[in-house]
């Protein structure tokens, strides 16, 4: 596929102020989340609550896509029809995680490597056969005052220039995730010194392996206190640094950046993605792509469930609209409030 193509494909994920869903969790972590709620996890539980996400009410207005998980891409929906066909029908484009997960990394204690780059050409030309249109790679990157190293870096964003060039090969934009881990006592300051490390070693290997960043999505953790720490910097500061470190990183070619909520509560999450949306227009389309902001709610409501199903989609649509109105730079947290 040609870049222009890929490029068009990563701004209709994004259009109109739309962003991402990511219901790719990998069946260890979808059933730590289902137990969570008292829900076994198994096949069919899952397949029924991503069919309850995706056939919620006016989803296609907030999400421009869904990942997806390599078993759901597998599965009918309720209705019979395949759920990368029904997110085609509803105008929403079905994207799938390809990395089989962060990893010990040898040698290297507390830091992780990503797995999953052998035989990824194959998955992919299959990915595409089935209406896949982009993807997600999601590495892990553990933040201390003395980690990260630098190995685990250079590997990591090494790991993501291969899976992206073999994606753009195989015609789908790939979400570029190196994720930053937010947990810890660190500052502001060393979130923002490793995010920026991080991201730039990440876009110098995709130029190295040739990647087009025009058809590429960037996916990152927003730069925020360590959860642990005793200070917590608010939604302005928060804005500031993670603009600032995006824009010292992150060529205006790539069409967009999206956010993952990395387990922050929900309303921080949003407080966080609005104070962002009010600093106004940026080299790239900024977004969403969170998978917990958005899904814990309607998790807890359903409960495994079917007599809860209609009251979990509307708890779905209702995140779908705070968070929407927080891309917006109009969310409030009175709203916020009454959605939860
Ligand atoms: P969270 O929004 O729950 O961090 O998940 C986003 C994601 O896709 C992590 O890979």
């Amino acid at each position: 596929m040609t870049t222009p193509a890929l490029q068009e494909t990563a701004r209709e994920i994004l259009a109109d102020g739309k962003g991402i869903l990511a219901a790719d969790e990998s069946t260890g972590t979808i059933t730590k989340r289902l137990e969570a709620v008292g829900v076994e996890s198994t096949e069919e539980t899952r397949r029924r609550f991503r069919d309850l996400l995706f056939t919620t009410k006016d989803v296609e207005q907030h999400l421009g896509g869904v990942i997806l998980y390599d078993e759901t891409v597998r599965q009918d929906a309720l209705d019979g029809t395949g759920m990368v066909a029904l997110l085609h029908r509803r105008g929403v484009l079905p994207g799938i995680k390809v990395d089989a997960g962060a990893k010990d990394l040898a040698g290297f204690p507390d830091e992780k490597v990503t797995e999953g780059l052998d035989g990824l050409r194959e998955r992919f030309a299959e990915y595409a056969d089935l209406g896949l249109r982009f993807a997600k790679w999601r590495s892990v990157i553990t933040v201390s005052n003395t980690l990260p190293t630098a190995t685990a870096i250079a590997l990591n964003a090494e790991g993501q220039a291969r899976y992206a060039a073999l994606a753009q090969e195989a015609g789908l934009v790939p979400i570029v995730e190196p994720e930053s881990i937010m947990d810890g006592a660190h500052g502001i300051d060393r979130s923002a010194e490793v995010t920026e490390q991080v991201l730039a070693a990440t876009v110098e290997a995709l130029r190295r392996q040739r990647v087009a960043l025009e058809g590429v999505l960037v996916k990152t953790n927003m730069v925020v206190s360590g959860y642990a720490g005793a200070d917590q910097a608010g939604p302005d500061e928060v804005a500031d640094r993670t603009l600032a470190v995006l824009r010292r990183t992150i060529p205006a070619a790539v069409p967009g950046i999206v956010f993952l909520s990395g387990g922050q509560a929900d309303e921080q999450a949003n407080a966080n993605l609005d104070a962002i949306a009010r600093r106004g227009p940026q080299p790239w389309i900024v977004s969403f792509s969170y998978a917990r902001a958005l899904q814990s709610r309607p998790m807890s409501v359903w409960a495994g469930a079917d007599e809860n199903v209609a009251a979990a989609q509307d708890a779905f649509a209702e995140r779908l609209r705070v968070t929407g109105a927080a891309n917006r730079g109009e969310w409030s947290r009175d709203a916020e409030r009454a959605a939860s």
